[in-house]
């Protein structure tokens, strides 16, 4: 039997005719990019996550680019960063000039632990991104409660959290901006790439709308800025995926659960259900890093694909290791060589659940 680690190629057949027939409209209008569509789905993103503004880019470390540029973090800056993430997160701090400075993650949810951001504060600081991780929300009110004590920003990466809330808050609520991406595989993904910045904050708005194309008028540029814009194409499949983030989020949720009941290893991410709505966008169990490469074999050799995120602890990267003064991120590096995200997207059948929960128990 082949599992695939990722697939919607039911859902994409479903809505080929819809597609197909926007596409036909942009096709006679020759506005391919950055143009009604895309408003249209700006409109709908900001109403799914109850925000007054929302600008669309072309994908997702953009949008965290534009996001610091906004709040005017620059040279000389230093943010606030888990060392548990995709690289994307951090990047962006480097592409301002500013410095990230890591903090180590929990063991029990591997979120960015809030008792060290405060140690590592100092008069540079002037944000923290918080990552909400596999689809698993940050602890929001103490984030904002630190934010809030030491006058700092807060950017939540929220690329894999579209459909998890906190409190029964989404992302874009407790923080100054959100940013999304729309990555294929995301909880909701472009059929093409994409990116969104969500807030309530009119002049982080009016920045970042102007900065992903250009910063101009008719006759002018105000600053230098960029070719962020999001093409008409990606805009017309996410219009037409949106409706289906909730209920696609639930049977992720099935989905895990499942693994969560059936798996001998009980080694998943623990957090409170009551106040947490974990998306899983990624479902990962920790397994003995001795043993990790040869059950990937072994699956694979079964037909099941999986993969790691993340295989790094970023703190461990060298060009990261020269720029930083907190490197130690114990709990990253132990965590980072232990997981395995195994295969979870709605149209992953129930005997392929079982047939995974089967040879991974085999296994271990
Ligand atoms: C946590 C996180 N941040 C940022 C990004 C960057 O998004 P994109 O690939 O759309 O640039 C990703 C994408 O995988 C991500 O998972």
């Amino acid at each position: 039997m082949k599992v695939k680690f990722f697939s919607e190629s039911k859902k994409a057949q479903k809505l080929s005719f819809e597609i197909k027939k926007k596409v036909g409209n942009i096709l006679k209008t020759g506005k391919y990019t950055n143009s009604d569509y895309v408003k249209k789905f700006e409109d709908k993103f900001r109403k799914y996550f109850k925000t007054k503004y929302c600008v669309a880019v072309n994908n997702g470390t953009s949008a965290l680019h534009l996001a610091l540029l906004a709040l005017s973090i620059k040279k000389g800056d230093e943010v606030i960063v888990p060392s548990l993430t995709f690289i994307a997160s951090v990047a962006a701090v480097n592409y301002v000039g500013a410095k990230p400075v890591f903090a180590d993650i929990n063991k029990d949810d591997w979120l960015i632990n809030t008792k060290i951001i405060e140690k590592l504060i100092t008069k540079k600081t002037k944000a923290i991104i918080v990552v909400h991780l596999h689809g698993l929300m940050c602890d929001m009110d103490k984030i904002k409660k630190i934010a809030k004590k030491y006058n700092l920003k807060i950017i939540e990466d929220a690329a894999q959290a579209h459909g998890s809330s906190f409190k029964k808050n989404q992302p874009g609520y407790y923080s100054d901006v959100a940013t999304f991406s729309f990555y294929p595989t995301k909880n909701l993904g472009a059929i093409g790439e994409g990116g969104a910045i969500i807030t309530n904050n009119k002049n982080i708005f009016d920045k970042t709308k102007r900065m992903r194309t250009w910063s101009h008028n008719k006759y002018n540029f105000y600053e230098v800025s960029f070719n962020y814009r999001m093409s008409e194409f990606s805009a017309i499949t996410l219009i037409a995926k949106i409706p289906f983030l909730k209920k696609d989020v639930d049977k992720r949720i099935e989905i895990a659960n499942k693994y969560k009941k059936q798996l001998n290893l009980k080694s998943f991410s623990k957090f409170n259900q009551k106040i947490k709505k974990h998306s899983y966008h990624i479902f990962a169990i920790r397994i003995n890093k001795k043993k990790r490469k040869n059950i990937i074999k072994h699956l694979k050799l079964s037909g099941i694909d999986t993969n790691i995120h993340y295989p790094y602890s970023l703190p461990k990267l060298k060009f990261f290791r020269i720029k930083n003064r907190n490197t130690n991120s114990p709990i990253a590096n132990q965590i980072s060589s232990e997981l395995l995200s195994l295969p979870i997207y709605p149209e992953l059948e129930n005997r392929k659940i079982n047939y995974t929960v089967k040879k991974l128990n085999n296994l271990i």
